[in-house]
């Protein structure tokens, strides 16, 4: 499909009304991923149910379905698609927890903290591997190249983020590098794909794979100030596992760069040890910087980078949809 002429993005309309928008696709893909998350290993199914039952906003496979119609699929393999970008998404998630040593997501004990860590680490391979097989149902040697290329950027993520940890210099390239790659590339492969799908062209692609990547940023940027400032109870996560971790995120690294010298000897003393109790003097001196408006002020860019890279697409209510994604981002309360 040929992509319109630069139009502006028109209003957009609230995250409701784009769950609306999107609920009966959601609700195939859904159906898609309970039906594909079958084992007859017990386990597998008691871990893998317990971490999608539990829900989850689905935003990255919402993406791939708006992204599909947005360049006017007709098909119904956006539905599998999204699927795959889910499990790919949760098996993240199941080795994630284990490595933060995170005990609450989804508003509830994570799966390390019911199962053990052990079974999280295996139900994730589970995931991903189950991932792969509904990928290459889909018969796309780009869809193929493009998630094995993703993925391996989101183990490079992690693994990158590791190295960091507590680590006082930590600065703000490193912390873009890291969440461009753990969380970012997911955002664009998704909405990407959902184009390609639709055979919407490199052009179309390019702008949707922007669209994802400045999206990702801004939606990991708010998340890591949401670990300072959210509503836990909302979050469904606690607060302060970044800081209990010894993860320098970017309103802490704001902070170490611009407090008075006692205060960074102290913020910088508290990374080292990956000290939770310093989570009261830490905020303390995020607010005193600004830090979390800054941060803040960063992910809004980002957004507006995202909405200005759909401008290459046809107008529509999709695209309206995928905009209100943007600002959904970085105001979303979990
Ligand atoms: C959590 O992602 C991991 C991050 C990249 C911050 P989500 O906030 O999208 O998690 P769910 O799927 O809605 O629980
Ligand atoms: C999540 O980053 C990134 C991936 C899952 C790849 P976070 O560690 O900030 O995510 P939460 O806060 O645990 O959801
Ligand atoms: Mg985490
Ligand atoms: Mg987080």
């Amino acid at each position: 499909m040929q992509a319109a002429v630069h139009t502006p993005v028109a209003s957009k309309p609230t995250f409701p009304a784009v769950q609306a928008l999107a609920a009966a696709d959601m609700a195939a893909v859904d159906a898609l991923i309970r039906r594909r998350l079958a084992s007859d290993v017990v386990l597998v199914n008691q871990v893998a149910e317990y971490i999608v039952g539990t829900g989850g906003k689905r935003l990255r496979p919402m993406l791939t379905v708006l992204a599909a119609r947005a360049a006017g699929y007709r098909g119904e393999a956006h539905h599998q698609l999204a699927a795959v970008i889910e499990f790919i998404h949760t098996a993240t998630l199941l080795h994630d927890d284990v490595v933060d040593g995170s005990d609450l997501r989804r508003g509830r004990a994570t799966a390390n903290a019911a199962f053990g860590n052990a079974a999280s680490v295996l139900v994730g391979d589970f995931l991903y591997s189950r991932a792969f097989q509904l990928m290459v149902e889909l018969e796309s040697m780009t869809v193929q190249k493009v998630l094995a290329d993703t993925t391996n950027r989101i183990a490079e993520g992690e693994v990158l983020q590791l190295l960091h940890v507590r680590n006082p210099d930590t600065d703000e390239a490193a912390y873009l590098r890291v969440i461009e790659r753990k969380t970012a590339v997911l955002f664009a492969a998704a909405a990407q794909l959902g184009g390609h799908l639709a055979g919407i062209g490199a052009a179309g692609e390019k702008a949707l794979f922007d669209y994802g990547m400045a999206l990702g940023y801004a939606f990991q940027i708010a998340d890591d100030v949401l670990d300072y400032a959210g509503d836990a109870a909302a979050l469904g996560k606690n607060l302060g596992d970044d800081l209990a971790e010894g993860k320098a995120t970017l309103p802490l690294i704001h902070a170490l760069a611009h407090s008075t010298p006692a205060v960074r000897t102290r913020l910088r003393r508290i990374v080292l040890e990956g000290d939770a109790a310093g989570f009261g003097e830490v905020l303390a001196a995020i607010e005193a910087c600004g830090s979390l408006d800054y941060s803040r002020a960063m992910a809004q860019r980002h957004a507006g980078a995202a909405v200005a890279a759909l401008a290459a697409l046809p107008d529509g209510p999709d695209r309206a949809a995928l905009a209100a994604l943007a600002d959904y981002a970085i105001s979303r309360p979990s």
